[in-house]
């Protein structure tokens, strides 16, 4: 990879309560300080943070991240466990997209246990709150530089 990796981090509905919302789920931390530990751990790469609520512009930016990034790490929250569509965007890339949650989804209700995302996700960080992230963000890294020393 010649240039500096660029990594996409997306995060779906409700994130962006983050502090505030089920604090003893997710905890205290805000989501401008999960996007300021994502830029830590990216170490240099280029970072595009983003939140949103609405299903269509998640899967844009999928799309926008197939053309524009190196790696993906993707919080879908509660679209984890409903969306074909999300599932069916992140099949069309050939870049690795890393699911992340800050909570345990397979130790909460049974809803929570299905992810349509999981098994086209490179990868999978799970339930250690917003150090979530800081493993997503480098095994991304991590498997978009490997991607690049195969090509
Ligand atoms: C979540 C887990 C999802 O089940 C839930 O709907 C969320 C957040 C997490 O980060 O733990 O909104 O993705």
């Amino acid at each position: 990879m010649p240039h500096t990796p660029v990594l996409y981090v997306l995060n779906g509905p409700n994130l962006n309560l983050l502090g505030t919302r089920e604090p003893d789920v997710y905890g205290r931390d805000t989501l401008a300080d999960v996007e300021a530990l994502c830029r830590t751990a990216a170490e240099g790469a280029e970072v595009v943070f983003r939140q949103s609520s609405e299903e269509g512009r998640l899967i844009d930016w999928l799309h926008e991240a197939g053309e524009k990034a190196d790696a993906v790490v993707f919080n879908p929250a509660a679209y984890s466990h409903t969306s074909i569509a999300l599932h069916d965007a992140i099949k069309a890339l050939a870049i690795p997209v890393v699911e992340c949650h800050l909570s345990n989804v397979a130790a909460r209700e049974a809803f929570r246990h299905h992810s349509y995302v999981s098994p086209v996700a490179a990868g999978v960080v799970s339930g250690v709150g917003p150090f979530s992230y800081d493993l997503a963000v480098r095994a991304a890294l991590r498997l978009a530089r490997a991607r690049a020393a195969r090509s």
